[in-house]
């Protein structure tokens, strides 16, 4: 199965993708935290990108392809893979595409999660990460077990430097700019289904896995 996870920064991809991973035994390519792993290994592409991410503008689209290109060629994503914040702009839609076709591979569904931006900004506003495993909580909406520890890997949760009102401000205007016109290019595919993500989590878990079948 070769999923998309697709939504505004905050919607619930991340979380959702977890659900997807242990379903389908497929991996969660997430082009955010394969960049934040970047940043922490000091590459050069990190250090590039970070520019980018902590003002909350898109990384260009040349250095995302070429990353998307080496991760999908791997063995672990021959048996499918849920892409989660990749693609956000036409041409990496298209890249997307055209690497796809050449593989013999289509996507099967891309999973939009609709969320109001005032319900976006409460979400990022009240996130915790796990640095380690990626894992998203949230203080109120969906709090670790032990304050301040991740459930799955017991490693210390930190605030994204990316989640302060006005970067979260300029991601939500990029998305809307760059990312939300790519609906009707997989509504035209004929694979894109929506998704109410306002909905409390276990909610929208179902209604995702209804979608599946
Ligand atoms: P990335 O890491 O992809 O961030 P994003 O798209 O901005 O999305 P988020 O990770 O912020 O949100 P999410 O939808 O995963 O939500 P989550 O599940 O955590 O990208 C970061 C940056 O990297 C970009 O800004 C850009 O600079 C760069 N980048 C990455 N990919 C790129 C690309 N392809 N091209 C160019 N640049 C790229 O949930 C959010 C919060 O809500 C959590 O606290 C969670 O617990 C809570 N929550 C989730 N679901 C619910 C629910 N149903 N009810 C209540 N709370 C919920
Ligand atoms: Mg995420």
């Amino acid at each position: 199965m070769n999923l998309m996870v697709f939504g505004a920064p905050g919607a619930g991809k991340g979380t959702q993708a977890k659900f997807l991973v242990e379903k389908y035994n497929i991996p969660q390519i997430s082009t955010g935290d394969m960049l934040r792993a970047a940043i922490v290994d000091k590459t050069a592409m990190g250090m590039e990108a970070k520019k980018f991410m902590d003002a909350g503008e898109l990384v260009p689209d040349s250095t995302i392809i070429g990353i998307i290109k080496d991760r999908l060629d791997k063995e672990d994503c021959q048996n499918g893979f849920i892409l989660d914040g990749f693609p956000r702009t036409l041409a990496q839609a298209e890249a997307l595409e055209d690497l796809m076709s050449k593989s013999g591979k289509k996507l099967d569904f891309v999973l939009s999660f609709d969320v109001p931006d005032e319900l976006i900004i409460q979400r990022i506003a009240g996130r915790r990460v796990c640095p380690k495993c990626g894992a998203s909580y949230h203080v109120v909406f969906n709090p670790s077990k032990k304050e301040g520890i991740c459930d799955a890997c017991g490693d210390n949760l930190i605030i994204r430097k990316d989640d302060n009102a006005d970067t979260v401000k300029n991601r939500l205007q990029n998305y809307h700019n760059q990312t939300a016109p790519l609906i009707d290019f997989y509504k035209n595919m004929g694979v894109f289904a929506q998704i109410d993500g306002s909905q409390e989590l276990s909610k929208v878990t179902k209604d995702m896995f209804e979608v599946l079948g």
